[in-house]
């Protein structure tokens, strides 16, 4: 829904979530983001759930009782195995992204990967790669790139509202406890690959892919990064001025910036929520957005990956490998300017 003041915005041309073909899913690590996942799809799509598989019997079970899971898997590669089961989506820590999105094409399985999709953009070049050579879907479950709110802002950037972008600003700050699994360095842990690859997707949408980087960083202790500030130049030479940090709560707000005109969220920027774009001809336009965060919004990704599976397609226009593995491209050499080392 849009609300001016002159300024037409296009409408967003994101179908509905219920509408799209009903898969059956298998959940691979009932984690906190796989159980909003699991009620996105029960109460705002058309999905089953045909499965769900823990390392922790227990942990399915309960899981499965509260989403209505017929079947439960103490392995993973049990529940890969099921012939009743169309695509699985991995929410297992991005360590081990690699290893079950493998685990599942191996199998036959159709794959949608929480993000970020893998460590490197190494491993997500391997997670496409085998995803073509079986013929079967693969899709980072960056669910921003499938909400309405970001189909608007790719119109505007097309149609060339702003101007030339010469600047893009974006945070994504929050605050955990020690004991979170961000605390962990043999997880990954730290902002860069859980919060930090919201706030390069924001810069490479505007921007494309940067030409050069600089970045300085904060320890949260003697093991782990706690917090990232960079600025990408893209090939115009335009500025992205990002910040990521798990030490404190910060607004989370993008902002694109251009000669003739600014983009700005009115709230956390890659979550559903409203935005305003200002230009400096004095027109005006307010996006209001008709859905709230999680877990509604995650029913957009659902339905976009079983469209493009029924339709028979490999891959989702709104967020291609290649995106995936350019989005790590820039993580990676972030990691490699501020020295921080995943395990391997
Ligand atoms: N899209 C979003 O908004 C969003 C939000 C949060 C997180 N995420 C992403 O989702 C993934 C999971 O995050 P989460 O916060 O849901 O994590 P979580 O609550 O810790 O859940 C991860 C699950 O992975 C399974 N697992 C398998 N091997 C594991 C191991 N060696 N150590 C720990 N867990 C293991 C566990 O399930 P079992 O032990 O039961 O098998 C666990 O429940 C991450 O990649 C993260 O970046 C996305």
């Amino acid at each position: 829904m849009t609300s001016t003041t002159e300024l037409l915005l296009q409408p967003s041309r994101v179908a509905s979530p219920v509408d799209a073909p009903a898969l059956r899913w298998g959940i691979l690590g009932p984690g906190w983001i796989a159980a909003r996942f699991a009620e996105a799809l029960r109460h705002h799509t058309s999905q089953k759930i045909a499965a769900v598989a823990s390392r922790n019997t227990e942990r399915a079970a309960a899981f499965a009782a509260d989403w209505e899971i017929p079947f439960v898997h103490s392995r993973y590669d049990e529940l890969v195995a099921r012939t009743d089961v169309d695509v699985v989506y991995i929410a297992t820590p991005h360590t081990l992204h690699f290893e079950h999105a493998a685990l599942a094409l191996e199998a036959g399985k159709h794959v949608v990967v929480e993000k970020p999709l893998a460590l490197n953009a190494h491993q997500a070049r391997g997670i496409a790669e085998l995803a073509r050579f079986k013929g079967l879907f693969a899709m980072e479950a960056m669910w921003s790139a499938f909400l309405p709110k970001f189909d608007v802002i790719d119109q505007i950037l097309s149609h060339g509202m702003l101007g030339e972008i010469g600047t893009v600003m974006a945070d994504h700050g929050e605050y955990f406890d020690a004991d979170h699994r961000i605390y962990d360095p043999t997880l990954a842990g730290g902002p860069l690959l859980d919060l930090g690859t919201y706030v390069v997707y924001f810069a490479q949408k505007a921007l494309g892919q940067p030409v050069d980087l600089t970045a300085v960083g904060q320890q949260a202790n003697s093991e782990l990064n706690g917090q990232i500030s960079a600025i990408l130049t893209s090939p115009t030479g335009a500025h992205a001025v990002l910040n990521t940090t798990i030490l404190a709560d910060t607004p989370n707000l993008g902002a694109i910036c251009g000669t003739a005109g600014m983009l700005r969220t009115e709230g956390v920027f890659y979550r559903p929520g409203d935005f305003t774009v200002s230009l400096r001809d004095g027109r005006s336009a307010r996006f209001v957005d008709d859905i709230s965060g999680y877990p509604a919004g995650l029913a957009y990704e659902a339905a976009e990956a079983a469209r493009r599976i029924a339709g028979g397609q490999l891959e989702s226009p709104s967020r291609t490998m290649a995106d995936t593995v350019s989005n790590l491209e820039t993580l990676d050499e972030l990691r490699r300017l501020l020295g921080i080392e995943f395990p391997s």
